[in-house]
């Protein structure tokens, strides 16, 4: 066990010196085939599902991945996926109070806002999309994942996440910030948006937050006017929250429902083609806490979250190597 974490070690650190020294290619394949436009070279990687050396995650034909993942639900609302089947509506009716609102007026006024056409549907051959799901675990402090972190295609956070004053531990790179109204923060240009919608009242909200500003609470006081390029916003899909609820976690209980941190870890394994996971879980002392406060707690706080199911998926996906988890020293 030792052994392994220093061998781990090791590779880290020779990683991390190649990293900051050369510029790797993250797609041989793909760049092989730009290279060398040759038949021969095409017939070879002509079975490829995607240009990743290591996996093409949404081929994998591992029995216990493909009971539960299902490539065709949509990860982000769009112009033409916008319905609701009965059933999810409900489910998702039921994780809110009760709202008047009318959910397709809701979506025209959202998709006059931020572009309505589907994204990130393109898997193929030729394309290999690294991402990193980071996770506000104090495990990260120490950790010098910054540059492996960074060297991703995709860097997702989540909420008020700070990289500043963390960059060697946690990246500085963000493409990606999953939030919704009552952890919202303001983003750069550079970084995409995608609103967790627990209720109808938050896809209301990121209409209006992006525009006139006229909704100032939601459970309480919420920024009014976020800061973020309209065209870098998407609305996770309800859908997508119903399955990961259903498929992924088998949740029966009405007040509970999947953590964020699961949810983007899903939502990257749908949209990328390689996911490695940083900053999830306890760090070595079994302490609990983020790596932006100071004050570790001695306990697991899942709230409403199914923590013990989250858990216990997110190691398999590890042991059946779909993913790598990255959990500090
Ligand atoms: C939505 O439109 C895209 C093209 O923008 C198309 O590829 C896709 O199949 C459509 N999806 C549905 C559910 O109609
Ligand atoms: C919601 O609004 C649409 C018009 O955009 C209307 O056709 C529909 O009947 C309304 N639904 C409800 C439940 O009021
Ligand atoms: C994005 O922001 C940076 C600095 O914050 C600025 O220099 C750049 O021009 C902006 N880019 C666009 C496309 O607005």
């Amino acid at each position: 066990m030792r052994w392994c974490k220093f061998i781990k070690f090791i590779f880290m650190v020779v990683l991390s010196t190649t990293i900051f020294t050369v510029t790797v290619h993250k797609a041989p394949y793909a760049h092989l085939k730009k290279l060398v436009n040759n038949s021969m070279v095409e017939h070879l990687f002509h079975e490829e599902p995607c240009a990743c050396m290591e996996r093409c995650l949404a081929a994998s034909d591992d029995e216990w991945f493909t009971k539960r993942f299902r490539k065709d639900v949509p990860p982000v609302l769009a112009l033409n996926n916008s319905d609701l089947p009965n059933h999810i509506f409900k489910w998702w009716q039921s994780l809110q109070s009760k709202s008047k609102a009318n959910y397709s007026e809701v979506i025209k006024d959202l998709f006059s806002v931020i572009p309505g056409e589907e994204r990130y549907r393109d898997t193929g051959p030729s394309r290999c999309r690294t991402c990193a799901v980071v996770g506000n675990s104090g495990n990260l402090l120490g950790s010098y994942y910054g540059p492996v972190i960074d060297n991703h295609d995709f860097v997702f956070r989540m909420n008020k996440a700070p990289v500043q004053g963390y960059e060697k531990d946690v990246g500085s790179r963000t493409t990606h910030r999953i939030m919704y109204p009552e952890s919202a923060t303001h983003l750069d240009n550079s970084t995409h948006l995608v609103l967790l919608p627990f209720k109808i009242l938050d896809i209301q909200w990121i209409t209006s937050a992006l525009t006139d500003g006229s909704i100032k609470r939601t459970r309480f006081k919420v920024i009014d006017k976020l800061q973020a390029t309209r065209d870098k916003v998407m609305v996770m899909h309800p859908v997508f929250m119903h399955y990961v609820h259903n498929t992924w976690l088998h949740i029966r209980s009405r007040r509970s429902y999947p953590s964020t941190g699961f949810l983007v870890l899903i939502f990257a394994m749908h949209i990328c083609d390689e996911v490695n996971v940083f900053g999830f879980g306890a760090n070595s002392k079994g302490t609990w806490h983020h790596y932006f406060e100071n004050t570790p707690k001695r306990f697991k706080r899942t709230g409403k979250h199914s923590g013990g199911i989250e858990r216990e998926t997110i190691l398999e996906l590890q042991e059946r190597k779909l993913i790598d988890l990255y959990t500090g020293w």
